[in-house]
């Protein structure tokens, strides 16, 4: 068992959610009011928070430590849930115990590897960010923060890591509906990187009132208005890095056969966030993730497909021989 004294900071700190995933893989997903079959579904574990603890304590080495902080339901699943992360060696002495279902999420996979993906949340609904509070950031933490819990303790976990003089990196994933350019601006002057996919970077645009621009445009000026890097994942077609007044940086996603993409924007974050804890330049940090995103694609599920350091490493060689 992983779990450690609760004045042990962590190198990677993970505060959000965690899901058991109910996956079927479908010809074509649904449409509204229409049924498609499946052969059957696999129960997987899942949830975006917990995605990334996994991805980042496959990465990291050097006696260094991943934790997460989150809440699991009362049920049978939620045990499940805190006894995987512990078996994966993540520091769960943070998880807080809820009383509610555990968090589940309800995943098509179609034929291309695309997802459609509805979360009932139960249990993530009740987190809060108490528990960061008691010395499990330092000056050497990177805290991770994503969208799946709510989002005042989203900013509370921000706060507290900015006190510990820790570094924050926000992956705005869903994009909270109610989110204004407000409730944006909050988080984001406690963070130091904003992780996007393409069509988060629209909504964060959007919210912003960066409205022009293509991708690159609107990263680069989301980049300089809200004062920290911004990364925005694009799939297949890798990912750009704006950093202010830095030229924007393009770097390309290695060529692997999908089977699903569950997880893959989940491994970017974790690995990039050990990435950074390491002294890894963020565009360093980032080529690597990428790399770890696509190895992700290769299997069903998002941590079942996780990769391995040594998978990571060899993929990284082979890359640059
Ligand atoms: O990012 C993928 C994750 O989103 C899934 O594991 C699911 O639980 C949802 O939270």
């Amino acid at each position: 068992m992983a779990d450690t004294d609760e004045t042990t900071p962590a190198d990677v700190l993970v505060f959000g959610s965690l899901n058991v995933d109910l996956v079927c893989r479908v010809a074509s997903i649904a449409r509204p009011g229409e049924t498609v079959l499946a052969p059957r579904y696999e129960q997987l574990f899942g949830g975006k928070g917990a995605n990334q603890a996994v991805a980042a304590a496959r990465m990291i080495g050097g006696g260094n430590r991943v934790a997460m902080v989150g809440a699991v339901g009362d049920d049978v699943l939620g045990q499940a849930v805190a006894d995987n992360l512990r078996g994966e060696g993540i520091d769960v002495g943070g998880l807080q115990t809820a009383p509610e279902r555990a968090g589940c999420a309800f995943i098509s996979i179609d034929a291309a590897g695309e997802n459609a993906i509805t979360v009932a949340s139960g249990a993530n609904g009740c987190v809060t960010a108490a528990a960061l509070a008691l010395g499990r950031l330092g000056p050497q933490s990177i805290l991770v923060l994503q969208m799946e819990i709510p989002l005042v303790e989203c900013v509370a976990a921000a706060r507290a890591a900015r006190d510990a003089g820790a570094r924050t990196v926000v992956n705005l994933a869903p994009v909270p509906p109610d989110l204004d350019e407000a409730g944006m601006l909050q988080l984001m002057e406690l963070a130091d990187v904003l992780v996007v996919n393409e069509s988060e970077l629209r909504s964060a645009a959007t919210i912003c009132a960066v409205e022009s621009g293509n991708a690159s445009e609107r990263a680069r000026t989301l980049s300089e208005r809200l004062d920290l890097a911004v990364i925005a994942t694009r799939g297949s077609r890798g990912l750009i890095i704006a950093d202010r007044n830095r030229p924007v940086r393009s770097i390309p996603a290695m060529s692997v056969e999908i089977v699903d993409t569950t997880g893959a924007g989940d491994t970017f974050v974790g690995v990039f966030a050990v990435g950074l804890s390491e002294g890894r330049a963020p565009d360093d940090a980032a080529e690597r993730a990428a790399v770890a995103a696509s190895l992700a694609c290769r299997k069903l599920g998002a941590q079942s497909a996780m990769p391995t350091a040594a998978e990571v490493e060899r993929a990284l060689a082979e890359l640059k021989p």
